[in-house]
């Protein structure tokens, strides 16, 4: 037990130093700060930056959506809402998921309302996961799930995804890593930072090693309508699937509302209820105020959201062809707004090379290694980035490249 400061009638009174002494949890320790936010912090420092860093739309929100919000408040819909998320919304997001990805779910008990995708990862892995269950995630990827895999008491089982398979997961590989104590594996596809997605035979067989080995798949589907080649496939679609996979999807990327922190979850009902258990004591209910922006946003926002996706097509292809003739070359992206080429090639670690470009070219990428192990060696560069900023970032980064390529030869 912890020992408190002891007293007695001739000492003074010192007052329990909480900064030294709050018994911060020991799991926690596991955990680090996320690097890009680190990252960014020197960012906010620096004038003259332009930044392909951030992992959010440039695009307002479409206008009607944030009248919406407006709207509601005026009305003064600004109470609680039900624990799971109006019903009215949960019926607008079974139609559009049976539309996007070809599955239906009942809105009454199997579709969560969340506070964006991050709160519907965290629900659903504190619903499974026993303490040393372990749940295995493809790297490079999102920076959230290893410590939120974490969070839940978990063991995060890495498997590494490469450049020259399309950063797409091999099914073998994941195999090999499947022990008796696996309890779920995460995926996502399109995949922020490699914009990858995998293939309908790969996504077959990883679908089978879930049925065969008894595992949970969580599905983080947050790119499914930033998609550049063909459509979206979903994993949850598939055979056997339905029943042990977790469907995770939000607004914040494709309808450009990040700060309106809203998602939701679709999965069996004993899942969901699970959650709700959770969410509904930590949380207690998604904004009721973002809330009806999305229900806006799932009545009148696809013809917005195509035309962004139209526009960030324009920007991948430019970003692809002008950073691959200058040396940063890397798989075209087929989803997301990310391209993720190779550095390997300059002599220096992901980490040094954004730190200097950013001091000494002025512009902001993201570190490979912030998205893991397998990430090193590669950058991040994100085209939610305006057109007349990315053609300055690659004049920059053209500039600072042949400066680093004369110090090379000079050595
Ligand atoms: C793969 C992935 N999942 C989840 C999130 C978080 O989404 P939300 O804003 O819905 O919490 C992000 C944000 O960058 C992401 O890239």
């Amino acid at each position: 037990m912890k020992k408190h400061p002891v007293v007695n009638s001739t000492e003074k009174i010192v007052p329990f130093d909480f900064r030294t002494k709050v018994p911060i949890a020991k799991h926690l320790s596991l955990i680090g700060k996320s690097s890009i936010r680190d990252f960014f912090e020197l960012v906010q420092n620096q004038t003259d930056v332009i930044s392909l860093g951030i992992g959010e739309p440039d695009f307002d929100t479409p206008w009607m959506i944030r009248e919406a919000a407006i709207y509601s408040l005026e009305k003064g819909e600004t109470g609680y809402t039900s624990n799971l998320g109006l019903i009215e919304l949960r019926k607008l997001i079974a139609q559009y998921v049976s539309k996007l990805i070809g599955v239906d779910y009942n809105p009454y008990e199997e579709i969560l309302v969340t506070v964006g995708v991050s709160e519907g990862l965290d629900c659903a892995l504190r619903a499974i996961i026993d303490p040393f269950d372990e749940v295995i995630i493809h790297q490079p990827s999102y920076v959230s799930y290893v410590p939120l895999v974490v969070l839940a008491h978990g063991v995060p089982v890495i498997v590494e995804t490469l450049e020259k398979d399309g950063f797409q997961l091999d099914p073998v590989a994941v195999e090999k890593k499947i022990t008796p104590k696996t309890k779920a594996i995460i995926l996502n596809f399109p995949t922020n930072p490699t914009g990858s997605i995998e293939n309908e035979e790969k996504l077959e067989a990883i679908a089978q090693l879930a049925c065969k080995h008894d595992l949970y798949v969580i599905s983080d589907e947050i790119y499914a309508e930033l998609m550049y080649e063909g459509t979206h496939r979903s994993i949850v679609a598939l055979d056997r699937m339905k029943e042990r996979s977790l469907f995770l999807h939000g607004f914040s990327k494709a309808f450009s509302m990040t700060g309106f922190r809203i998602g939701y979850a679709c999965g069996p009902k004993e899942w969901i209820e699970a959650m709700m258990k959770i969410h509904q004591y930590s949380i207690l209910c998604a904004s009721s105020i973002a809330q009806q922006a999305a229900i806006e946003a799932l009545l009148h926002g696809k013809k917005d959201m195509e035309q962004m996706v139209e526009e960030y097509r324009l920007r991948r292809n430019f970003l692809w062809k002008n950073l691959s003739s200058i040396g940063l070359v890397g798989n075209l992206p087929k989803g997301t707004f990310y391209y993720f080429p190779s550095i390997r090639h300059f002599g220096l670690s992901s980490k040094e090379f954004c730190y200097r470009l950013l001091q000494e070219g002025g512009v902001a990428l993201v570190p490979g290694s912030a998205f893991g192990q397998g990430g090193e060696g590669y950058v991040r560069c994100s085209f939610a980035t305006r057109f007349e900023d990315l053609e300055i970032a690659v004049r920059r980064i053209e500039s600072w490249l042949k400066k680093i390529e004369k110090e090379g030869k000079k050595q």
